[in-house]
């Protein structure tokens, strides 16, 4: 593994896979900015990769990624962090943080909360991060996806607010919009333009977290709490995320969607380039962000 000095930005960075990632990305010998949405869990996390691996580059930076305010605000923490410790680029951004909501609540930009946090954020984060990833000679931008956005279709224009909420339906749809964001930023950002910073989009497989057991409540809590012994332990996901993350032969890859360090097929939905561009154009839309050149 060549992570030595890269510097890997991972959101959702306090549990689950996206902590997993940071420590193995932290014990690689990686410059680590873990995200999280609460400062102490943010801390705790910190601290267990510092007394795993002493000698560690990690910092926390606290954002709750429902906000679109305080997604700007941490990019600009980011850059000052930078600069703080005289780095030039983010190398990997890995777009993992993400959750499953029982019930239609929408966030302060008046966003329905899965869409807002799985979706939205990423595409805001990658976009005010890019220039700092236009500084690496071979970005990464890897989103954490799930073999959840098979079967699902949606209306890109609807997803803000949809007006049946089902939890799980609102979660697939987040997460086939992890691979029609990559695919389109690849489109716009990588082939075309000859730009060093490349997207993909990671099925973890079944991953025992404990993300079914927190904004869920009721039922569905009850299931992921059982379902999730059955998952693979984060360190499996973390391989594939950090894999992605620095494997050199990957900057040609035409695969977008990968599971166990292999290409692995997405969904016929998913490679849908009309589909892609109404969601970019949505996404655009909601978040305030310039629509390009020629749209
Ligand atoms: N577990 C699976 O079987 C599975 C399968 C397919 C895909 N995935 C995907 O894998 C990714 C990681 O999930 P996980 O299973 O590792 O779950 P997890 O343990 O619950 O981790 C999720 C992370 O995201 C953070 N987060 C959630 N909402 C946030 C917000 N509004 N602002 C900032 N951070 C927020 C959480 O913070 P807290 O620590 O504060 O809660 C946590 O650090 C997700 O994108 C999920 O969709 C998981």
């Amino acid at each position: 593994m060549t992570l030595k000095n890269k510097v890997i930005v991972i959101t959702g960075a306090t549990s689950g896979i996206g902590f997993q990632t940071a420590m193995d990305a932290a014990s690689a010998g990686a410059f680590v900015i873990g995200i999280g949405r609460n400062p102490q869990r943010c801390e705790d996390a910190r601290l267990i990769i510092i007394n795993h691996s002493p000698d560690a580059h990690v910092i926390y930076l606290t954002a709750n990624l429902a906000s679109q305010k305080q997604i700007h605000s941490l990019a600009e923490q980011i850059q000052q962090t930078l600069d703080e410790h005289k780095l030039k680029a983010v190398d990997i951004l890995v777009n993992n943080a993400g959750m499953y909501m029982g019930k239609k609540v929408f966030t302060e930009d008046g966003i329905e909360t899965t869409f807002a946090v799985n979706h939205l954020a990423p595409f805001l984060l990658t976009h005010l991060l890019l220039p700092l990833l236009s500084q690496s000679a071979s970005g990464r931008v890897i989103t954490v996806s799930s073999d959840s956005h098979y079967r699902t279709s949606f209306t890109p224009e609807k997803a803000k607010n949809p007006s049946l909420f089902i939890g799980l339906f609102a979660y697939k749809v987040s997460k086939l919009s992890n691979i029609l964001f990559s695919n389109e930023f690849n489109r716009l950002h990588a082939s075309n333009t000859g730009e060093s910073v490349h997207a993909f989009a990671v099925d973890p497989g079944l991953v025992n977290t404990d993300i079914g057991m927190k904004e869920t409540g009721g039922l569905a809590s009850l299931v992921w709490r059982s379902r999730k012994n059955m998952g693979v332990s984060p360190e499996v996901p973390s391989k594939t995320i950090l894999f992605l993350a620095d494997e050199p032969g990957l900057t040609i890859s035409t695969h977008i969607y990968w599971h166990l360090c292999k290409p692995k097929q997405p969904s016929v939905n998913a490679l849908n380039p009309a589909l892609a561009k109404r969601l970019w154009k949505e996404s655009c839309k909601l978040t305030g962000l310039a629509l390009p050149e020629g749209y």
